[in-house]
């Protein structure tokens, strides 16, 4: 099945790169987040507030397993957490070519400092829970990953440039 796959951390730019890679090569884009915002009709926020992070977890694994049955050269972007498990990570390599958006914490921090979307970056300190996180995940990233793109300092052109690349069609 040959998807482009978009991982990375929150804010790495995921949902920019896939919307504009999507244009380029001529093909749509499907974002995790979004679709289980859309079945679950309400936001993320609320799904951790209500029913709790594992919850959510459970449903980025439900809707990597329906991609799996009908998502074919598409652009997926996928939620920062979902490559931490290993059944996903398969479930990503199976469903095409894997594209870990890397970037360093300081430019994940200037990206979120305002945002009040992302419930596990709410709490006090947000830089020092960004640096944990990322030491944590950035392992399993390059573990999912086909190609490491680094993206700090980059313009969104030269992300894309170097992304289109490296595609295989
Ligand atoms: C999360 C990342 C978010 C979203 C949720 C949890 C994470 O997606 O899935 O808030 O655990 O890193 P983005 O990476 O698109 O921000």
């Amino acid at each position: 099945m040959s998807n482009v796959i978009l991982i990375g951390f929150m804010g790495c730019g995921k949902t920019t790169v896939g919307l504009r890679l999507s244009y380029r090569l001529r093909r749509t884009v499907i974002d995790t987040d979004k679709e289980i915002e859309r079945e679950e009709k309400r936001t993320i926020s609320e799904i951790f507030a209500t029913d709790g992070e594992s919850y959510f977890r459970d449903r980025e694994t439900q809707s990597l397993r329906k991609l799996i049955d009908t998502a074919a050269n598409q652009i997926i972007s996928v939620g920062g957490g979902l490559p931490m498990r290993e059944e996903n990570r398969r479930l990503l390599r199976e469903l095409g070519q894997v594209f870990y958006l890397r970037a360093e914490a300081e430019t994940i921090y200037e990206r979120l400092k305002d945002d009040t979307t992302r419930p596990l970056l709410q709490g006090e300190n947000p830089l020092t829970k960004i640096k944990t996180l990322l030491q944590e995940r950035d392992p399993y990233y390059r573990e999912a990953a086909d190609v490491v793109i680094t993206v700090d300092g980059k313009s969104f052109d030269e992300i894309l440039c170097e992304i289109e690349e490296k595609v295989i069609e």
